[in-house]
């Protein structure tokens, strides 16, 4: 939790929980600071500060200049108290951010990793005002409709670990998708998750290496939880959905949030104990890239190819059009919508 979450022994917490329960008893009616301050017995200045502390620690407040504040709607807002009361885990999602805005979850996590911070710690926003994609590329991260998050990995491997956890990233939010939403989502390689072949989630492991080693790696994952069509800019509009826009239902952020940390640490746990094997074979069965023609392209340009299977650290392995199997370690496929069988010949015959 962020210290505002901690409870100190201290007053603090006994006012801030006064004010909670005041917002809740006006059960969305505002409140304004003048009354609020006279029924605490404290300043409007104090009044004021505690709200900063409640929307740090993940309270979302309608703010109106006339009237004063509310409480929003909890349940469509990021709580944090939900998405810990939510957890399994151990480790994962117990050292816990919500922030109402910032620019990057990834950069927020990234300081906090240099800081020191354990692993498991997580950062989650409404909103990124310059949210980071794969190869450079922006992430759309409107407000209160997605799942922006980024936590801290501190893996014992070597550098060539971090592809392996992208696929296993990639898993662990594909079932918590499945579990949370019903969406029957899969992954394209190496970690987008497709739903009717459009993209609802993406994720971006970054990782600082030092003599070699990794000294941190931050995981973020971005999912488009509750995003209508007019939520996205007209040039993504044909290529991507929400789990919304698949289930009809909109989805509780916060219970996704604490599903995608339970199942991480459940497979992170499975991968440091044993290795990769049983991911790969995870992988492959969530996998919608598997016996795909697929076109890669990298910095050797373009190749065409069926999608094989994953070698042992991960990589795509390809059929080529001559009949090799090749590695892809990296770089942006595309899937065609012919499927071949594994043997190169087309399906059925
Ligand atoms: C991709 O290009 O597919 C990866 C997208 C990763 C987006 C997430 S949202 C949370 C975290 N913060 C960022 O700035 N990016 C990642």
């Amino acid at each position: 939790m962020t210290d505002a979450n901690k409870p100190t022994g201290t007053e603090e917490p006994k006012s801030r929980d006064r004010l909670l329960g005041m917002f809740e008893a006006a059960e969305g009616q505002y409140l304004s600071g003048e009354e609020i301050s006279r029924r605490l017995g404290v300043s409007r200045t104090a009044v004021w500060k505690q709200i900063r502390r409640l929307k740090e620690a993940g309270y979302v407040f309608d703010a109106s200049p006339k009237l004063g504040y509310r409480l929003a709607d909890s349940d469509s807002a990021l709580d944090a108290r939900r998405i810990q009361a939510a957890l399994t885990t151990s480790r994962f999602g117990r050292e816990l951010t919500v922030l109402s805005k910032t620019d990057s979850t990834q950069t927020e996590a990234e300081k906090k990793a240099r800081e020191g911070a354990v692993e498991g710690t997580l950062v989650v926003a409404e909103e990124q005002t310059s949210g980071r994609g794969r190869q450079g590329r922006v992430w759309h991260s409107p407000p209160g409709l997605g799942v922006w998050m980024s936590a801290v990995l501190r893996p014992e491997g070597p550098l060539t670990t971090v592809p392996q956890l992208t696929l296993l990233t990639a898993v662990a939010v594909c079932r918590a998708v499945r579990a949370v939403s019903g969406v029957e989502a899969g992954i394209k390689w190496p970690n987008d998750l497709l739903a009717d072949g459009r993209k609802l989630c993406g994720i971006l492991l970054e990782a600082v290496v030092e003599d070699g080693r990794v000294r941190h790696c931050i995981m973020g994952i971005g999912i488009d939880a509750n995003l209508s069509e007019s939520d996205y800019p007209e040039e993504l509009r044909s290529k991507v959905t929400s789990l919304r826009r698949e289930s009809g239902v909109e989805v509780d952020r916060s219970a996704l949030i604490a599903a995608v940390m339970n199942e991480f640490e459940m497979l992170y746990e499975l991968y440091n104990e044993r290795g990769f094997e049983s991911i790969r074979l995870l992988w492959e069965s969530l996998s919608v890239t598997l016996g795909r023609e697929i076109a890669v392209r990298d910095l050797k340009g373009e190749r065409r190819g069926v999608a094989h299977g994953l070698g042992e650290q991960g990589e795509l392995m390809m059929r080529t059009e001559e009949g090799d199997i090749v590695p892809v370690y990296s770089g942006d496929i595309e899937l065609y919508p012919g499927t071949r069988a594994a043997d190169g010949s087309p399906d059925g015959e």
